[in-house]
């Protein structure tokens, strides 16, 4: 580890791409310009009474601070508290705001785990959620009660891609005196920023975009108010959910090229959704650049320079073909799991809700046939031709001078 002079010539000034970077820190004289991790438990005192930036990695870690500043700058906040999961995140979230005979709102459209963490764990601890169309602004008016103590979104939707708009939820909930939650995992702080609209807290999965590679799990809440920080780490204390060091530097170091990145699958995801909207062989498209009316004009405020990289559609035939149509792709991997370089895709239907009854299913709004598609950085021209192949492959009728007309 080196030391780096914390020179922060005016963070605010500089553009996420230079914040990935760490332009804000200046290297000394022969100092590595990637950053040693600190893989140790425990840091030394020179004294009894000394009382060092660093005591105990639990509590905090010069590589996991690296990444917490990182995160921190990149929505014009302090230091974001990082953990060692996303859902290591959100249960500290909880944690830290309530207690038995409390109450949540939360959208109907969030992330499975956020949804079995408040209905089957918190309920447990005596505090209720009611789940919430969270773009009909009514409905979230609506479902607060006097025991409200948080209310927690995120958009764009999982996995319908439904917009919330963030500004008329915040103003809701500061009338109500209650903080603002948006779990931002899907369009990250390059391409949405939750606490400029008016949130209280951005909450994230960094092992999605913001890792990017695959390669390490991670979860961090990033909040302009000092005082939930401060609760935020010592809940992280009390529980022990703190990122390890070697995740925290892997993800140091796949934060550089986030800005690139998520433009970049945002784009090609564009352009894959409008080819699928065309294809006879499509049933359903959802993504954000297909939204029209009000939904688009929100999702046109809020997003910064892109739509995101998650395309979620479903195809004709069902259950059968959507099982034979994800073996068929030979570039798109089949996996549970959204952000890397590489596409992704899911079948919900027989992966991540096998287990939800199909009619709770179908009113969640996936089908037998719905695929997540996590758009990664090959060419959409390759991607589309291999959506093709495997379309064509399970028997669904297609229309190639379409896909000429949108590739080109
Ligand atoms: C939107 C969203 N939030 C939170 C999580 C939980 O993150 P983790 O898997 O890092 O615990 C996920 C995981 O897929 C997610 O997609």
């Amino acid at each position: 580890m080196g030391t780096s002079t914390d020179r922060s010539f005016s963070g605010q000034s500089l553009s996420p791409e230079s914040r990935c970077l760490r332009h804000d820190v200046t290297l000394d004289d022969g100092q590595p310009l990637v950053e040693g991790i600190a893989q140790s438990t425990t840091f030394a005192r020179s004294g009894v009474g000394t009382d060092p930036t660093h005591q105990y990695s639990r509590v905090s870690n010069p590589s996991v601070a690296t990444l917490e500043r990182t995160l921190g700058s990149l929505e014009n906040a302090p230091p974001a508290v990082c953990f060692g999961t996303g859902l290591g995140a959100e249960t500290a979230l909880l944690l830290s705001l309530l207690k038995s005979g409390d109450h949540v709102v939360c959208g109907r459209s969030v992330y499975g785990g956020t949804t079995r963490l408040l209905q089957q764990l918190l309920s447990e601890l005596d505090i209720e959620t009611t789940f919430v169309d969270s773009s009909n602004t009514d409905e979230v008016q609506i479902a607060l009660r006097p025991t409200t103590r948080l209310i927690f979104v995120e958009t764009p939707a999982n996995p319908t891609l439904g917009i919330t708009d963030i500004g008329a939820i915040a103003q809701i909930a500061k009338l109500a005196g209650v903080p603002l939650a948006v779990d931002n995992t899907f369009l990250t702080p390059v391409l949405q920023q939750p606490l400029d609209l008016g949130a209280d807290i951005s909450i994230y999965s960094t092992t999605k975009f913001i890792d990017g590679h695959s390669v390490a799990l991670g979860g961090a809440i990033v909040s302009r108010d000092e005082q939930l920080l401060e609760r935020f780490r010592f809940i992280r204390k009390c529980t022990g959910g703190i990122q390890a060091p070697f995740n925290a530097w892997l993800t140091s170091n796949g934060i550089k090229t986030l800005p690139l990145r998520v433009k970049a699958q945002s784009q090609s995801a564009e352009q894959i959704a409008q080819w699928l909207s065309e294809h006879e062989g499509v049933e359903t498209v959802a993504h954000p650049s297909l939204l029209t009316g009000e939904q688009r004009r929100i999702a046109d405020r809020q997003h910064l320079g892109g739509h995101g990289a998650v395309v979620t559609f479903s195809i004709k035939g069902g259950y059968e073909a959507g099982c034979a149509f994800v073996q068929q792709l030979r570039l798109c991997t089949l996996v549970e799991h959204v952000g890397s370089v590489e596409t992704l895709i899911t079948h919900p239907a027989s992966m991540t809700h096998a287990d939800v009854p199909r009619d709770e299913r179908l009113q969640a709004g996936i089908s037998d046939g719905t695929l997540r598609l996590s758009v990664g950085l090959e060419p959409a021209e390759e991607l589309i031709a291999d959506i093709e192949q495997a379309l064509a492959s399970v028997g669904a009728e297609y229309a190639p001078a379409v896909a000429e007309v949108c590739c080109g």
